[in-house]
């Protein structure tokens, strides 16, 4: 099915199930510990043996000598892969740099070995038994001081063009009334999911299954074909439960290939599952950002210039952080200037985390915007309701948002928070030794849509089932797919059964971008449309006519049960929806508004969240209890981003230091004692059939700059370098 006319009233809006609140259909597998995950496909792979990933102990350079030795006689060596045996590796459209290195050496912790063996125990002593000696070439680990040598990265990728430019920027900004010109800094972050990345592999003759923790199952049969040098039809992916990914699992990494590569060689099933440690240095993160912000507007604050520099790093081959995407978006203002600068780093691979680009961009933005209203005297609420634009303002009038309710979510989530105690001036309000204040920051993601697949079927018992390669990363997936499925179908979310993350399914949008819940079950409309169109052909109905409830086609006063149609045989139809032009004709995005108020120790600066709040619009929201979820859990992890995540470099030997969840820290709950969500109703015909948008970003997006506008309200501090750590305010 094409999707390129705005969607009119269809069989969504009736509403009986999707937009209702429901509990994960998948809830009660996880908490029982029954939902088979990556590494415990006992049921799947008997026999598996263990194997553990050794990684590079240099940052750049060779491996000089390889000793295998004394690893292969310990007890219950089974083998040992490393680049010499390996056979010839292919490279995969999405990794920057070989997931199985050697000689060459990319980064620190690439994989060099893995050493199998019959217990993960035995694997794991074994590998340190294996002698390696580099020779070492040193590198460039440090950002700040290859910024001068960063260049203009490639057009295209997820950021589009690197820089753009309208009007006449220099000209407007030395000329504006009110000036802010500022720098910001982000660090790495980490994705820090609960389940780390495993695999199970099982080769049977040529044919490989992959029981992986995976969230685009297509990107990742092609990539493991292309590495492997096999055709992708011996490729099979599952990859039904997934505890975490926030883009570090976009993407085929060393402990799927290993796994496979280790399979093949000892000959039976091999589970290769990352230890906490190895996670930060041997995958992928997100990359740390300098950012120049400068703004002019008159003295009510009205935008006239706006423009945004973003410096960042990776290995040769990588891409640039996009940080700097919401300026081009999100306020108005004639003369405007974007730029992304890319620098060569020696550090691991950098790629995509949760709202790539905005979530680091608005950390800089948002914190920006509240100089400017400060400079202005104008209430930050205000300041943002007015540079409010309906339209994308690089492109001008004739491309209209699909739909935008920034302004809605600033006036609601004012109201709903008591933005009206805020005190203008900082250091005014004090509860003990606590000093109060309050930030807003504006939420902006982009909405993606892809080409997403499936197939859809009704049992003899009125059972309708579900197949798709989309993914459930925790998100909500299975629940939303089987929300649809029982609305389009006319039966009972009971009576949905939703199969995911297997290869052998339709292709979907997979999970990424916040792309996700949108296509994916504008896909399985799509597949219902279909099958709709079957059982009324079946029934001797007219399809435009019949209306499918209680498990009934019905048609005047006639009616049958869909158990019935589809007989012992069954009924099944697959269909997918496709994306025409409507989101190059309409800019389409997500909005939102933060509120924070934090008090802040007066001797000791510790800084202690007390609400966070926010309003956010983003088309239907399907499933009002997970859309939370979805939300609460980017809160906490943008209030992560603003107190105290970050990975740090060793910009001697190319590393990143504090790689466990020891030291890498990310908040827990007693650290948000409050988070309240309102959702904006909003419908975007123009964005899906579904009338959806994503949210899994959204949240994330500007969080943690209402939390560092809060702490400048409370003390009076402006921090311009994440994470706001004790030291930079005391
Ligand atoms: Mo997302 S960072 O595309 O999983």
């Amino acid at each position: 099915m094409k999707f390129d006319t705005p969607a009119g009233l269809n069989p969504i809006d009736k509403g009986r199930v999707v937009g209702k609140a429901h509990d994960r259909i998948d809830g009660a597998a996880k908490v029982t510990g029954t939902a088979p995950y990556a590494y415990e496909r006992h049921d799947a792979a008997p026999n598996a043996a263990y194997g553990w990933m050794v990684g590079s102990g240099v940052a750049r350079g060779r491996i000089a000598a390889m000793d295998l030795r004394a690893a292969e006689a310990a007890p219950g060596v089974l083998g040992i892969v490393t680049h010499a045996n390996a056979g010839k590796l292919g490279k995969g459209n999405m990794n920057t740099a070989p997931l199985l290195g050697g000689p060459q050496i990319d980064h620190y912790d690439q994989a060099v070995a893995l050493v199998i063996a019959d217990t993960f125990e035995n694997a794991r002593d074994a590998a340190k038994l294996v002698r390696i000696d580099y020779t070492s070439e040193g590198g460039k680990f440090d950002l700040a001081a290859e910024q001068a040598n960063a260049v203009k990265p490639p057009e295209g990728g997820f950021g589009g063009s690197p820089d753009t430019a309208v009007g006449d920027f220099d000209g407007a900004f030395a000329k504006a009334a009110v000036k802010v010109d500022q720098n910001y800094s982000t660090p790495d972050h980490s994705h820090a999911m609960l389940e780390p990345h495993a695999s199970t592999a099982a080769w049977n003759g040529d044919k490989l299954t992959l029981w992986t923790s995976n969230q685009m199952i297509a990107w990742t049969v092609g990539d493991v074909a292309k590495t492997l040098g096999i055709p992708k039809a011996n490729v099979r992916l599952v990859s039904p439960y997934i505890g975490g990914g926030f883009g570090a699992k976009l993407f085929l990494r060393a402990d799927a290939l290993l796994a496979a590569l280790g399979a093949r060689q000892v000959g039976r099933p091999v589970k290769v599952a990352l230890a906490r440690h190895q996670i930060p240095n041997n995958t992928t993160h997100r990359p740390a950002t300098i950012q120049r912000i400068r703004i002019g507007a008159d003295k009510d604050g009205v935008i006239d210039a706006i423009g945004h520099e973003v410096w960042s790093g990776d290995l040769p081959g990588g891409g640039p952080e996009t940080a700097a995407q919401q300026t081009r978006l999100l306020y108005r203002g004639a003369n405007r200037m974007t730029a992304h600068r890319l620098a060569t780093l020696n550090l691991p691979e950098g790629n995509a985390m949760r709202a790539p680009g905005e979530a680091v961009g608005l950390l800089a933005l948002e914190v920006a915007m509240d100089e400017l209203a400060e400079a202005c005297g104008v209430d930050p609420v205000e300041l943002r309701i007015r540079n409010d634009v309906q339209y994308d303002p690089e492109a001008g009038t004739q491309r209209p948002f699909s739909s935008r309710k920034l302004v809605e979510c600033m006036r609601a989530g004012a109201e709903r928070f008591g933005w009206n105690k805020r005190q203008e001036k900082p250091g005014q309000v004090r509860d003990g030794r606590w000093m109060v204040g309050m930030g807003v920051a504006s939420a902006f993601r982009n909405n993606l849509v892809g080409k997403s697949g499936a197939r859809i079927g009704v049992d003899a018992k009125g059972q309708v089932i579900v197949e798709t390669d989309m993914t459930d990363i925790g998100t909500g997936s299975y629940t939303i797919i089987a929300q649809t499925a029982a609305e389009m179908m006319g039966v009972p979310l009971e009576a949905v059964t939703v199969r995911l993350g297997d290869s052998r399914f339709p292709v979907s949008a997979g999970s990424g971008g916040q792309w996700g819940a949108n296509s994916s079950t504008a896909g399985v409309y799509a597949a219902a449309m279909a099958l709709r169109a079957k059982l009324a052909e079946k029934a001797g109905y007219s399809v435009d006519q019949a209306e499918f409830e209680e498990g009934l086609i019905r048609h005047e006063n006639k009616s049958q049960t869909l158990a019935a149609l589809a007989g012992r045989e069954g009924i099944w139809a697959e269909d997918s929806i496709e994306f025409g032009d409507l989101d190059k004709r309409y800019a389409q995005a997500t909005f939102g508004a933060h509120f924070c108020e934090v008090g802040v120790d007066m001797d000791t600066a510790e800084v202690r969240i007390r609400r966070m709040g926010g309003a956010f619009a983003a088309g239907r929201i399907l499933n009002p209890k997970s859309a939370r979820s979805q939300v609460i859990g980017a809160m906490t992890m943008g209030a992560g981003s603003a107190l105290m995540e970050t990975l740090d470099v060793d910009t001697r030997f190319g590393f990143f230091v504090n790689h466990d969840m020891a030291e890498y820290l990310v908040p827990v709950h007693a650290d948000i004692p409050e988070q309240d969500v309102l959702f904006i109703e909003e419908l975007d015909d123009k964005s899906s059939p579904m009338k959806a948008k994503g949210v899994g970003e959204l949240g994330i997006c500007g969080a943690g700059a209402a939390v560092a506008n809060a702490i400048y309200n409370a003390t009076g501090i402006r921090i311009r370098d994440y994470p706001l750590t004790i030291d930079k305010l005391l």
